[in-house]
């Protein structure tokens, strides 16, 4: 199964990615987790990408795709993978289809997530995530009195770009340059919207329930 996660920022990506991916067996590739690993290792990449992060814009096309490339070129994503933030854009995705075929492979399906931006604002304020093990939590819904995650025990944070002036950015970006992956992907018809909306397992179970007729 090759599948990529679309929808806007706090619609429940990294969410659902971590049960899907873990459902199907594949690997999830969050180019966002990828920028933030390298923005606290300290790396040129993290450096360069930390500018367009906390401003709520998009890293450079060229940059993210040469790591994209490098990341699915590896062993684990050879039977499939679950993209989680990439492509963003209709050239990233153009791109993409290329990359692909040079591998002799195709997409199998995009997922949109469809939730209403209020819903996105009231989930982004109250994210936070695991330092440690990347887990995502939410303080009212998942009831974090602490900061502590209860996965694995690591302290928990709040992410550079869920403050809400770089959220109205992020959300800008992505009605101009994302939503129109969504024509993109349905004129390709590989796309299927799932109900963002309600508990977290409710979505979990709309997107297997979608993904089943693809499953082999
Ligand atoms: P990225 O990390 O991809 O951020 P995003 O797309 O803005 O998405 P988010 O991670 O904010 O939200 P999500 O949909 O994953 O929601 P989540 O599951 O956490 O990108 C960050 C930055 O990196 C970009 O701005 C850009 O600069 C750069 N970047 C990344 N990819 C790039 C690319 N391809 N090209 C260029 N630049 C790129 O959920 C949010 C909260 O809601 C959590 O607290 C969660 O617990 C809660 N929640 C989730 N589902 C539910 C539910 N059903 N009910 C209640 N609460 C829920």
């Amino acid at each position: 199964m090759r599948l990529v996660l679309v929808g806007p920022p706090g619609a429940g990506k990294g969410t659902q990615a971590q049960y899907i991916a873990s459902n199907l067996s594949i690997p999830k590739i969050s180019t966002g987790d990828i920028f933030r690993a390298n923005v606290s290792g300290g790396t040129e990449l993290g450096k360069l990408a930390k500018e367009y992060m906390d401003r709520g814009d998009l890293v450079p096309d060229e940059v993210t795709i040469a790591m994209v490339r490098d990341r699915l070129s590896e062993d684990d994503a050879q039977d499939g993978f679950l993209l989680d933030g990439f492509p963003r854009n209709v050239p990233q995705a153009e791109i993409l289809k290329k990359m692909l075929a040079e591998f002799g492979v195709v997409l199998d399906i995009v997922l949109e997530l469809v939730v209403d931006e209020d819903e996105v604002v009231r989930r982004l304020a109250g994210r936070r995530t695991c330092s440690q093990c990347g887990r995502i939590w939410h303080v009212d819904f998942d009831d974090k009195k602490d900061d502590i995650c209860d996965a694995c025990g690591g302290s928990l944070y709040q992410r550079d770009d869920d403050k809400e002036e770089t959220v109205r950015r992020r959300l800008e970006v992505y009605q101009e340059q994302t939503a129109p992956l969504i024509t993109f992907y349905a004129d390709e018809e590989i796309l299927v919207g799932v109900d963002a909306a309600g508990p977290v397992e409710e979505v979990t179970h709309r997107a297997m329930e979608a993904l089943a007729p693809y499953i082999g």
